[in-house]
């Protein structure tokens, strides 16, 4: 048996926030990051229509970007002081994410971060609050996912919770939030989100519900991410809408071992000063794993089949997916995003130096290749990587060389 979830409602298009003023409860908690979303205006709105619709309001607000376990116990203690009935995220996947992970622990207060991590394995939510996510980023799709990324600073790992429990029950995904995101957040989280369409179309877990999501995710998603990046903001609406499909998808479909690797080398270097962002480590290793996974039959004839939706010719599956990959690779020259992780800047940007220095890759690669196996994404992509050859990924995406194995 299969199963499809989504929140019970999704509110879109322009003006979508005003949906708040239609809740009913008595006290609504407002997750926020680090000020955008108060620079914006938007957090104001928030509390005006949530208070029009009679609810008291408290707001947890400087949840840091790839959201730390102390931040979620920290969350999850306000919530349990004041008793919401709502819980209500905004911004981008970091405090939304994060603020699921506070539900669960405000909920189940004698939880711990590791009984989170058991995959599917969450008690039964809502029996204190229900959940609101309202994306002010295009790419991660949290708002709709079954999934929140907690990073264990400790370990220095990326740790996602995967439950249909922590799906919202109500989706906003008002374009306008997305209008101040500045180029290199259009850039890392578009690259995220086509990532999430081809992973999810490609998943051991695809299926006749979530095929159409994805294939359509990335057909918009080719059509209107650079148009945005370069300040279309017709495009970045349909950004916000095709971003969204794709989490419909890869939340029921699942992802694969890009984010695998994504997850895994995230905060693995971040004793040197910096992460790689989850977008563009997305966008540096998409290419690789294409390479690597289409040695698979079933996955090489499904690349093609993208690849003829895009419209990218061909005659047959290994030209089509030769042609995937360049457009990919394309776009990442396009939006200003490196191809490997030598070259990938301490600010996210192409750099002669990255700032993880050769020996140190080496020295860690044992460990983060042995983690990425052991992903909660690995397990549905079209191949199974062994420790050798995970390494060699990682290494074909430290210093750009071709995947031929
Ligand atoms: N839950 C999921 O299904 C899922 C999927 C993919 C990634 N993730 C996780 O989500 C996190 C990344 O989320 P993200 O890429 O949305 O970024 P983010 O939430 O980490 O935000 C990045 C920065 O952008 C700013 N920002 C957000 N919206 C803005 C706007 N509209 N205008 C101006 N600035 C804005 C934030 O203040 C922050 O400084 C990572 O931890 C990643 O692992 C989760
Ligand atoms: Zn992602």
């Amino acid at each position: 048996m299969a199963r499809f979830t989504l929140p019970r409602d999704i509110y879109h298009g322009k003006g979508a926030l005003e949906a708040l003023k239609t809740f009913e409860g008595k006290r609504a908690i407002i997750c926020t990051g680090g000020g955008s979303m108060k620079r914006g205006g938007f957090l104001q709105k928030v509390e005006d229509y949530l208070k029009e619709a009679g609810m008291e309001t408290e707001l947890f607000e400087g949840i840091e970007p790839d959201p730390s376990v102390e931040t979620v116990m920290r969350g999850a203690e306000a919530m349990s002081k004041f008793q919401p009935d709502w819980i209500v995220a905004i911004g981008g996947g970091s405090p939304i994410d994060a603020a699921k992970a506070m539900w669960i622990k405000y909920e189940y207060p004698e939880t711990t971060f590791e009984d989170m991590c058991k995959v599917f394995g969450l008690p039964k939510l809502r029996t204190k609050a229900k959940f609101c996510a309202i994306s002010s980023t295009s790419g991660t799709a949290t708002e709709v996912t079954a999934f929140s990324i907690i990073t264990d600073y400790q370990k220095g790992i990326k740790y996602p919770i995967a439950d249909f429990e922590i799906t919202p029950d109500v989706a906003i995904v008002d374009p306008e939030l997305a209008h101040t995101m500045p180029q290199k957040l259009v850039a890392h989280t578009g690259m995220d989100a086509i990532t999430h369409a081809v992973e999810a179309y490609v998943s051991t877990a695809n299926c006749a519900y979530t095929d159409p999501l994805a294939i359509h995710a990335i057909e918009m998603i080719m059509n209107t991410l650079v148009k945005s990046y370069n300040g279309d903001m017709d495009a970045r609406d349909e950004m916000h809408d095709a971003q969204c499909l794709a989490g419909m998808a890869f939340s029921n479909a699942l992802l694969g071992i890009v984010h695998s690797m994504a997850h895994k080398t995230g905060a693995a270097f971040a004793d040197l000063g910096a992460h790689i962002i989850h977008g563009a480590a997305n966008a540096m290793y998409l290419p690789k794993v294409i390479a690597f996974n289409a040695k698979d039959p079933v996955a090489k004839q499904r690349y093609g089949v993208i690849a003829d939706y895009m419209h990218l010719g061909g005659s047959n599956d290994d030209e089509k997916v030769k042609l995937l990959i360049d457009y990919l690779r394309k776009m990442n020259d396009d939006l200003n995003i490196p191809h490997s992780i030598n070259h990938y800047g301490a600010d996210g940007l192409p750099a002669e130096q990255g700032f993880v220095p050769e020996n140190i890759f080496l020295e860690r690669l044992h460990d983060i290749a042995a983690n990425a196996i052991l992903d909660a994404c690995t397990g549905s992509n079209p191949r199974q990587p062994s420790q050798e050859e995970m390494e060699k990924l990682l290494k074909c995406c430290y210093y750009d060389t071709e995947v031929d194995f």
